[in-house]
């Protein structure tokens, strides 16, 4: 009969709990990594996702009409992509860290997934 070491025991009960531990705790992680390998190599568009992305997240503010305090409007793919080539602010702010000083959207960071398929569709070169 194989003997059990206590040590092994508590490295695999230490272990499985960190894991589980983890997992909890990064559980929205994984699950957003876990789409980037299909957004690395996917045909993202503005009409097919991008659009929806900025009428979402920015549209109550950068809208046709900028509102609640905002200034610019990021409802066209021209002016998306217009920012995007120029001062990047619009990436530089949906990139600052949660709670940063700055991101946008205001309510709080979009998930990797999102940003994901933002910085494809730029690499694909703004398809529409
Ligand atoms: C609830 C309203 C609101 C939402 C939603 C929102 N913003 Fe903003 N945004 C503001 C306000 C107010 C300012 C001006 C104050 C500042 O610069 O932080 C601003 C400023 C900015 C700026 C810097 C100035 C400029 O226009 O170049 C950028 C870039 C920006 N927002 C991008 C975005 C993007 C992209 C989204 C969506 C992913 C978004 N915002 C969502 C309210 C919002």
């Amino acid at each position: 009969m194989q003997r059990v070491f206590p040590g092994r025991v508590l490295f695999w009960l230490v272990l499985s709990l960190t894991a589980s531990v983890s997992c909890v705790k990064l559980g929205e992680d994984v699950d957003e990594e876990s789409c980037l390998p299909e957004i690395l190599t996917s045909n993202i568009t503005y009409t097919g996702q991008i659009q929806t992305i900025f009428s979402q997240n920015c549209g109550n503010c950068h809208g046709s009409s900028p509102a609640n305090g905002a200034s610019t409007s990021y409802h066209t793919l021209a002016l998306i992509q217009a920012n995007l080539q120029g001062s990047r602010s619009v990436y530089t702010r949906i990139n600052l860290s949660p709670g940063a000083t700055g991101l946008m959207p205001t309510t709080g960071k979009m998930d990797a997934c999102t940003l994901a398929r933002i910085s494809r569709w730029e690499s694909l070169g703004y398809p529409n």
